[in-house]
């Protein structure tokens, strides 16, 4: 049975920098304050009129496509991770297969969810398709488009500063090498926690969570009598009074996240018959750097073996880790024969975590 190794990898983001303190021009908030609680220094922002997450994620693709060396046209599985898609439907997968001009090839290509863990998953996924000997050539992309949907009011502050916008994509292709490989990846969720962080706007059911927006005092104006599941659930006024915005319970998400990043790694080193002290490097999802540094303590691990650049990027949510990994190994953060641990908690809650050799 082959394993699956990354040929290649590519990342790509916005020009526009967006400082803290360009926040504080339009928000009450402070350079201070973000840094202190996210480590967060710049994010970037599209340009709306040129940009979509799709149009990241085409540069992110070309980049690694270039890296791995391979033809576009023989490409033959395309999985895009994405919370933000440029379209509620159809997803990104088939948009990203246009605009590389390889729709002729008519391959599959799938979109997945799982939020700040849909890069692993969609490297879970891949590698299973690899295994399988179903696929040769996959694209596996993670990209995002936070700056368009955030709510830069009070309300949402404690929201708005964390997000930014980039895509970084691999090429996965199989080897009989396992000293190149991945050697375990492991998925997990628990819906328990689905509104702790959630984006409900506005969703096949939109009347039934703006009923629960109402009866959470978020002043929605909603005639729950009237329309209640039939109908239409939207007019203008309602949309102009709902207008919703992403949600985050930021304590209950922290607590959490410090918990579940320690196990899944664990339980994706013990898999691989490893332990803590044969890693050499962790690159976590982007979330919080207070996250980070507190999974880094609780785990024993030393600064230098845990990549971070969520100071410049802020939370790409499925694009952080892949962007993370890029620039890792653009600045020989991570060697040839190395391993790294590829680790993620978001919303859902889903986490996840994926050991591989370099
Ligand atoms: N600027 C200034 N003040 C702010 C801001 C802001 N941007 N946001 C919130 N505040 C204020 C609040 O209004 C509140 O003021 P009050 O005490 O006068 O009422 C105070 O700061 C504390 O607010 P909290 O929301 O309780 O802030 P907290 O200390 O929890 O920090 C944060 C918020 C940074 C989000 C933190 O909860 C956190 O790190 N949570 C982890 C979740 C996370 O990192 N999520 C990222 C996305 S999820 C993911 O990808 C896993």
């Amino acid at each position: 049975m082959p394993h699956s190794t990354i040929t290649g990898i590519g990342h790509y983001v916005p020009k526009n920098i967006v400082t803290n303190q360009d926040l504080t021009e339009v928000m009450e908030t402070s350079d201070a304050w973000i840094r202190e609680r996210t480590g967060i220094e710049e994010r970037r922002y599209i340009d709306r009129t040129k940009e979509t997450t799709t149009t990241l994620a085409v540069e992110a693709s070309l980049k690694a496509i270039a890296d791995a060396g391979i033809d576009k046209q023989d490409i033959d599985f395309i999985i895009f991770a994405t919370l933000s898609p440029d379209y509620y439907f159809p997803g990104s997968g088939v948009l990203l297969q246009r605009e590389l001009g390889i729709s002729g090839t008519e391959i599959a290509a799938l979109d997945i969810r799982a939020q700040c863990s849909g890069f692993i998953y969609g490297l879970s996924t891949a590698d299973q398709f690899i295994k399988s000997g179903m696929y040769k050539k996959i694209l596996l992309v993670g990209a995002e488009v936070h700056s368009v949907g955030l709510d830069f009011s009070t309300r949402g502050r404690n929201v708005s500063v964390i997000f930014g916008d980039g895509a970084g994509a691999v090429i996965i292709e199989p080897t009989e090498d396992k000293d190149v490989a991945v050697l375990s990846t492991k998925m997990h969720s628990d819906g328990t926690y689905a509104e702790k962080l959630s984006y409900m706007y506005p969703g096949a059911h939109g009347g039934y969570f703006l009923e629960k927006y109402a009866m959470e005092g978020f002043g929605v104006d909603y005639d729950l009598e009237n329309n209640k599941y039939g109908g239409v659930f939207w007019n203008q006024d309602m949309l102009d009074k709902a207008r919703v915005f992403p949600h985050m319970e930021g304590q209950a998400v922290f607590k959490m996240a410090v918990r579940k990043f320690p196990e899944v790694i664990m339980e994706t080193l013990t898999d691989a018959g490893l332990g803590i002290e044969d890693l050499d490097m962790l690159i976590p999802h982007q979330a919080n750097l207070r996250i980070n540094q507190f999974v880094a303590n609780t785990m024993g691990l030393r600064d230098d073996q845990v990549y971070n650049n969520i100071m410049r990027y802020g939370n790409t949510t499925a694009a952080s880790i892949p962007l993370a990994l890029s620039e890792a190994r653009d600045e020989g953060k991570i060697k040839k024969g190395d391993l790294v641990t590829l680790a993620s908690f978001g919303a859902g809650f889903t986490w996840a975590a994926a050991v591989l050799r370099w």
